[in-house]
């Protein structure tokens, strides 16, 4: 496995990549991988002739009082979990090599779709993720490139400037992947004690009620929401940060619930704060 560290070491490989008629696979991750970034790695590994993971703590979609620094980082652990996927290349460049002195342009997606969910609670979140992954596509020419379903407003907006762009890459989600009781996996489930990460099953119960409220004939989207909310606020730990339904992947308000709706969540679990999400009629049930 390749490990490159400069952006120029990226663009020369998948320069050769593509001359040789190589397909080209992006995932890119913040690191401290877990079994959901080694789903979308073999989703690639399936599709792309060349794996390319990108293992970058990003600044620029942290808020002031975000969790930038206390952020997980574990890079060596991360590149054995590559190495059995395996992927070809991973790119685990540094802040100042990705945003250099006088760095200055950004890509901002200017839509609704940004201003509600975790779009309205984290300003500017977007505008970062959007900036650093169009320079991981210009660098790594991908063809593909793989997100999860978890971050189902993440997949919207890359699909959005992919297409604003014109930028010529195939966007694929793939379903949530959870812990066999229920959680989402997640980097920031490594913040939580063991105590909190059973309180934390709270997330997945609330979503699992309300799909089967929509199964039995539910499908008023108020009524859906306060049951999603009802199974929350019994866990004392846990404080609602939204609990929202849109149509997927428009992200538009919806009065009645179908297979296209999207329930989303965000939850702080004492001081970690989670997201999780059903599509009534999607993958991940
Ligand atoms: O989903 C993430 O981990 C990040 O938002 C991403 C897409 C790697 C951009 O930094």
């Amino acid at each position: 496995m390749e490990i490159f560290h400069k952006p120029e070491e990226l663009k020369e490989y998948s320069r050769k990549m593509k001359k040789a008629g190589k397909t080209i696979g992006l995932v890119p991750t913040m690191g401290a991988l877990h079994e959901g970034h080694l789903t979308l790695m073999r989703a690639a590994r399936e599709k792309c002739d060349i794996v390319i993971a990108s293992v970058f703590v990003n600044p620029v979609q942290f808020g002031p009082n975000e969790d930038f620094d206390a952020y997980p980082r574990r890079f060596e652990e991360d590149c054995k979990k590559l190495e059995t996927v395996p992927v070809d290349a991973v790119f685990h460049p540094e802040p100042k090599d990705m945003y250099p002195d006088g760095f200055c342009t950004y890509v901002n997606v200017d839509g609704d779709i940004t201003k509600k969910l975790c779009g309205a609670r984290r300003p500017g979140h977007f505008r970062g993720v959007a900036t650093v992954v169009t320079k991981l596509m210009n660098l790594s020419r991908a063809d593909e490139a793989f997100f999860g379903q978890k971050d189902a407003q993440q997949v919207v907006v890359v699909n959005r400037f992919v297409s604003d762009l014109n930028i010529p890459v195939h966007i694929n989600m793939v379903p949530i992947v959870r812990e066999p009781e229920g959680l989402a996996r997640s980097s920031r489930n490594a913040y939580m004690s063991a105590d909190e990460k059973q309180r934390a099953l709270v997330l997945s119960r609330s979503l699992r009620k309300a799909k089967e409220a929509y199964d039995n004939g539910e499908h008023d989207a108020e009524k859906i929401k306060k049951i999603t909310r009802e199974v929350l606020d019994a866990e004392p730990k846990a404080k609602i940060d939204y609990v929202d339904l849109y149509s997927f992947p428009a992200l538009e308000p919806v009065d009645s619930v179908d297979e296209r709706s999207i329930l989303a969540i965000a939850v702080y679990i004492g001081k970690t704060r989670l997201i999780d999400n059903v599509i009534f009629g999607g993958a991940d049930k």
